[in-house]
C-alpha cells in the first residue's frame, strides 16, 4: 500500500481518486483539514475499504512514525502542503512550519521507518516529494523554460519554503540514502480546485455576477497543466523515477492571466450565456499587483518525456472547457466550499 500526504486538497484529492480508479492498492490519505482539505472531494471513495483517511499533521512526528509502522507502505507520497502564495504573503509562518519544519519531521519518520525496512522491501521504497516550478523563481519573456539543472531563486514566502522542503528532501538522500524522488510543476488546474486561486475563482465569480480580479496588468504567464495530468506523471515518476532525480512536470501550454480569463468567458458565453446577453468578460477588473509578483514561470518537461515516456494527455483547450463543465455541474461542491458548509461538517466530524 502507499501513503498519500495532503490527500484532501486539490492535487491530493485528484491523486486519490485517479489511484483507486486505476488500482486496488490501497491509500492511506495523511491530512490535516486545513480550510484547503476538503473531505467532499473523496465522497465517491466512501465505505471503499481501499482508501483510508486519516486526520493529522504531516510535522506530528510520533503519528507518522505509528502510521508508518501499522500499515508498511512501500511508498510515501507528499503533496501537503500551503499552497497559496497570497495567502504566505499575508501570514508565512503556517508555510515555513508545515512546508519546512512539517516536511522535516515527515522525512525524519520516513527516515526511521525505512530504516527498518529489509531487503526487496527496503529497495523497493520510495518517498516522492511533490513541489512547485515556482522555486526556480521568475523567467523574462525570452528565458529559456526551467530546467532540472536550473538554478534556485525563489521570491515568495511560498515558493522559498517549498525551495527548503526540496533541500532537505535532496539532502536525505544524499546523507542518508533515502530513495527520494522529486516532482516540480507547473499550475494546475481541474476539478476541486479550492476558489481562491485564479481559474476556479474567475468561474465563481462570473457567474455571482462578481469582479474578475486581474493583479496588474495581467500580462504574467504562466505554464498551466491539466491536474489529471499532473496525477499520471507522478504515478509515472513513482513507477519508474530513477532514485534521487527531479523531474519538471508541465503542459507545454505558456498563457498570460488574461488571456486565460478571456478564454473561461468565452466557454462561460458559450456554456451559461449571461442573462443580460452580454459577456462576463465585462465583468473583469484590475486591481493592485501581488508584491513581488513572480512575471513568467514556464517548464522544459521534456527529461520526463525523454526518460519516461510521459507527455500530458489534455491540450489547455482541452482541459479548460472540462474544467468549466465540471464547476457547472458541481455548483454544490462550490457552494458547499464558498459557505464554509464542509468546515462545519470537519468540525463536527473531529471538532477542532
Ligand atoms: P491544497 O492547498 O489544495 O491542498 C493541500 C492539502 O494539504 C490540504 O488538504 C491540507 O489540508 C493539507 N495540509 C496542509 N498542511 C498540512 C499538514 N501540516 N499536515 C497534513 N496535511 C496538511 O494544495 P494543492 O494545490 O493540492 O497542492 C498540493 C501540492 O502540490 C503542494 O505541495 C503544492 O506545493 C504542490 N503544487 C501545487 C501546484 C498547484 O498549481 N496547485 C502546482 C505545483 C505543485
Ligand atoms: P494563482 O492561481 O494564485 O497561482 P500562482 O500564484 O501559484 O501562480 O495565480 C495564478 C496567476 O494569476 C498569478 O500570476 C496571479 C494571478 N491572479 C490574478 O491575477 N488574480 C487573482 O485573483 C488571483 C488569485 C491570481
Amino acid at each position: 500500500m502507499i501513503v498519500v500526504t495532503g490527500g484532501a486538497g486539490f492535487i491530493g484529492s485528484n491523486f486519490v481518486l485517479d489511484w483507486c480508479a486505476g488500482t486496488d492498492e490501497p491509500v492511506v490519505n495523511l491530512d490535516k483539514l486545513t480550510y484547503a482539505g476538503n473531505l467532499a472531494n473523496l465522497a465517491a471513495l466512501e465505505g471503499d475499504a481501499r482508501h483510508e483517511f486519516v486526520r493529522g499533521d504531516i510535522g506530528d512526528f510520533e503519528l507518522v512514525r505509528t502510521l508508518l509502522r501499522t500499515h508498511r507502505p512501500r511508498a510515501v507520497l507528499n503533496f501537503a502542503a500551503e499552497s497559496h502564495v497570497d495567502r504566505s504573503i499575508h501570514g508565512p509562518g503556517d508555510f515555513i512550519q508545515t512546508n519546512i519544519v512539517g516536511t522535516f519531521q515527515l522525512l525524519e519518520a520516513v527516515r526511521e521507518y525505512w530504516g527498518m525496512l529489509e531487503g526487496e522491501d527496503k529497495a523497493a521504497f520510495r518517498f516522492l516529494h511533490v513541489s512547485t516550478d515556482e522555486v526556480y523563481g521568475s523567467l523574462e519573456a525570452d528565458d529559456p523554460a526551467f530546467r532540472e539543472t536550473d538554478r534556485y531563486a525563489p521570491n515568495s514566502p511560498y515558493s522559498a519554503s517549498k525551495a527548503a522542503s526540496d533541500h532537505l528532501v535532496r539532502a536525505y538522500c544524499h546523507t542518508y540514502g533515502l530513495p527520494v524522488l522529486t516532482t516540480n510543476c507547473s499550475n494546475n488546474y481541474g476539478p476541486y480546485h479550492f476558489p481562491e486561486k485564479l481559474i476556479p475563482l474567475c468561474i465563481h465569480n462570473a457567474l455571482a455576477g462578481k469582479p474578475l480580479p486581474i493583479y496588474g496588468d495581467g500580462r504574467q504567464v504562466r505554464d498551466w497543466l491539466y491536474v489529471k495530468d499532473h496525477c499520471a506523471a507522478i504515478r509515472r515518476v513513482l513507477e519508474a523515477g530513477r532514485v534521487g532525480e527531479v523531474y519538471n512536470v508541465g503542459g507545454w501550454n505558456e498563457k498570460a492571466n488574461l488571456d486565460v480569463v478571456h478564454t473561461l468567458c468565452a466557454i462561460l458565453d458559450a456554456l451559461r450565456p449571461r442573462a443580460d446577453g452580454r459577456s462576463y468578460r465585462e465583468q473583469i477588473a484590475f486591481v493592485t499587483d501581488r508584491p513581488g509578483h513572480d512575471r513568467r514561470y514556464a517548464i522544459d518537461a521534456g527529461k520526463l518525456e525523454r526518460e519516461l515516456g510521459w507527455k500530458p494527455a489534455e491540450t489547455f483547450e482541452t482541459g479548460i472547457e472540462k474544467t468549466v463543465r465540471w464547476y457547472l455541474d458541481h455548483q454544490d461542491w462550490v457552494q458547499g466550499v464558498t459557505s464554509g458548509a464542509y468546515r462545519d461538517w470537519t468540525l463536527r466530524q473531529y471538532g477542532a
